[in-house]
């Protein structure tokens, strides 16, 4: 068989029976909006896309250009597809319909339209996280209120990583696939099916500048890996923060890891720092559906059932046998 791009997939996804074409057009919509973003990102400081917006967003976050701009281009390139009902976006404070002027869909679309924009002025990969639910029944005009599903209620989730190549990662539920794409061709090529993260690992990906805020089960779990050979482990792990959740995530896929972003003291009423609806749900989809594990310390992510749309909620994700035992710790404590 020769190369199959993502169109292909995605028909013989479809004639599987696991997608409807509308999925299929909606997911090859959020594709080509993440070429543009690429081709935008790519072009640096010569595009003018560095820098701040001098805007901000609900959560408190300085807008940069790129998180403005990846955020128009999500928008536009889906609003006139008709398989939309609605989008929500980690840069925007509600949801926002689709104009009258278009025809509405059964599907809602989630994204963090530029991950990692910390990483942006610094030329280190960025990402765009998305997630797709159905509309619920009955339902025209939607609401923030009905995006507020569980994880396990995603009908296709993944993300796009502008690295050294520009990457997308995407499950509709049959397993965590991957496509690069070929930029001379202007389209993404399966490069890895069925991508699978090793069950056990030798290493983690945190922010360990919050070490002093953490609770006394992260301390323990952190602790045990730094003791390394000699600890109740007995091996050596190895630290990894991109600050990029894609970009984290992305490692952990193709090698293994856990990745961690806990709940501390330095803000003890925000239950962590990443948004449940942008970033931990369709990347605990993408995850689980790769053989990984992802919970908050002590439910399954994609279990929870959201109360607001832009939630936070504290990460543990990656190699199952360390999520579990974080996991466990966390029960332990209480
Ligand atoms: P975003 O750029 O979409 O706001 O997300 C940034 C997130 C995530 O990508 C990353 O894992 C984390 O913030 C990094 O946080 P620290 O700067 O605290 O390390
Ligand atoms: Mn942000
Ligand atoms: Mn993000
Ligand atoms: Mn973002």
């Amino acid at each position: 068989m020769g190369q199959v791009s993502l169109a292909r997939f995605l028909i013989e996804q479809q004639r599987a029976g696991h997608i409807n074409a509308d999925l299929r057009l909606l997911i090859e919509v959020v594709a080509r909006a993440c070429k543009s973003i690429a081709h935008a990102v790519s072009k640096g400081a010569l595009g003018g896309v560095l820098g701040d917006a001098g805007t901000g967003n609900i959560q408190g976050e300085a807008q940069k250009k790129l998180d403005v701009l990846s955020n128009e281009i999500l928008l536009e390139a889906n609003e006139w597809g008709g398989h939309l009902a609605a989008c929500a976006s980690e840069e925007m404070d509600h949801c926002q319909p689709i104009p009258n002027a278009y025809p509405k869909g059964n599907y809602l679309l989630l994204f963090d339209p530029l991950d990692g924009s910390s990483n942006i002025d610094v030329n280190i990969s960025v990402g765009t996280i998305f997630s797709v639910l159905r509309c619920p029944d009955g339902v025209t005009e939607p609401q923030d209120e009905h995006f507020l599903q569980p994880g396990s209620t995603q009908v296709a989730a993944g993300y796009t990583v502008y690295g050294p190549s520009t990457m997308l990662v995407l499950t509709v539920g049959t397993g965590t696939h991957a496509f690069t794409l070929d930029r001379e061709q202007g389209s993404f090529v399966l490069t890895q099916r069925d991508m699978r993260i090793p069950e056990d690992t030798k290493e983690f990906a945190i922010n360990m500048s919050n070490q002093r805020h953490w609770f006394e089960p992260m301390q323990r779990y952190v602790g045990e890996l730094l003791e390394g050979r000699t600890g109740p482990r007995g091996k050596d792990f190895n630290m990894r923060w991109v600050a990029s959740m894609v970009a984290d995530v992305h490692r952990i896929l193709t090698r293994g890891g856990i990745f961690i972003y806990p709940r501390d003291r330095k803000d003890p009423d925000k239950p962590g720092k990443l948004r449940l609806m942008y970033e931990a749900n369709p990347m605990s989809f993408v995850v689980e559906q790769a053989g990984g594990a992802a919970t908050n310390g002590y439910e399954r992510i994609l279990d929870l059932q959201p109360a607001q749309l832009h939630e936070r909620v504290a990460v543990f994700l990656g190699s199952k046998n360390e999520v579990e035992v974080a996991t466990r710790y966390h029960r332990e404590a209480g």
